[in-house]
């Protein structure tokens, strides 16, 4: 495993930091805290405190917008603007408004033609009754259903691979991907955790501009980077065991930042590991690439 340099971004307390994602246009990097409901916006050349957006409800994943972010949350997809209201999307089939319960959304990631796709997750972490999204033109469509939780999504830099994580089968997936239409092919492993002796689940990704998929193993301590050939290339040890995911960003594109949690973590669990809960970051040695936004023209 490579000793790299891993250093706190931001200080913070969060109980599952996620879905880090940096606007090139904006020089931000946006992330959510899933469990408290929170995004937060950051300017690191800037430096200082982040600013907090309070949604009220969990939110699974921050994307990109022209103005503005779009994120999926329990109850479903809404355009944040830069000012004013909330705009609600689409709702979440999984979610169940009047009890206030069923299957959150949680990763996701705008495509090259800016559609968004979000996951959902089972309310117990366990049951195969969640599914992957794509809301396109207004349109919310399911095409992988039967899943516990969903997670990594990314697309290979051709466009040509969707990228994707059932966590608990511990197993990443590839599906042959048509960007024009948005339509999945048959999906295939792509790599296995248990094969390749590593510990966690996949959880987040991000891609670089060598095409090489970088994955954070929640419960594994670690951030693994996989060729496009699904080989392992290069392991990161993160001092804290749950890693989330994973953003290129900074002036260059090849600052890493790395979500952490502690949701997981009794008290002993947290004196042992003050990182958790942070924004990490370390230098990735290769520049990641820009990530779409959502655009429905
Ligand atoms: C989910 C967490 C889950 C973790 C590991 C995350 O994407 O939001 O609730 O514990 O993945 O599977
Ligand atoms: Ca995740």
């Amino acid at each position: 495993m490579e000793a790299s340099r891993i250093e706190v971004a931001v200080a913070l307390d969060m109980s599952l930091g996620e879905s880090p994602v940096w606007s090139v246009a904006r020089q931000t990097l946006y992330w959510a805290d899933i469990n408290n409901g929170h995004v937060y916006a950051w300017r690191p050349q800037q430096g200082g405190t982040p600013s907090r957006t309070e949604l009220g409800e969990k939110v699974g994943c921050v994307a990109l917008a022209e103005s503005g972010l779009v994120v999926a949350t329990a109850s479903g997809i809404l355009r944040l603007p830069e000012s004013g209201e909330p705009e609600r999307l689409a709702d979440n089939p999984e979610w169940d408004g009047e009890q206030s319960q069923g299957n959150r959304f949680n990763d996701g990631r705008c495509d090259a033609a800016g559609r968004l796709w979000a996951g959902t997750i089972a309310s117990d972490e366990a049951s195969p009754t969640a599914a992957l999204y794509c809301l396109d033109r207004g349109q919310l469509t399911q095409h992988l259903p039967g899943i516990g939780i969903s997670n990594g999504l990314a697309f290979s830099p051709d466009r040509r691979w969707l990228y994707h994580t059932d966590s608990l089968s511990r197993r990443i997936l590839r599906y042959p991907f048509d960007v024009d239409s948005g339509t999945l092919g048959e999906g295939e492993t792509w790599v296995d955790l248990k094969a390749l002796g590593l510990p966690g689940v996949p959880d987040g990704a991000a891609v670089d501009s060598e095409g090489c998929y970088w994955s954070a193993l929640y419960d594994g301590g670690r951030v693994v980077r996989f060729s496009p050939e699904g080989e392992l290339v290069a392991e990161h040890e993160v001092p804290c065991p749950h890693p989330t995911m994973v953003a290129f960003g900074g002036a260059d594109l090849r600052t890493l930042y790395i979500t952490t949690a502690t949701q997981h973590l009794d008290a002993e669990g947290k004196a042992r590991w003050p990182q958790a809960g942070n924004l990490l970051q370390m230098q990735a040695g290769v520049a990641g690439l820009a990530e779409p936004g959502f655009s429905q023209a």
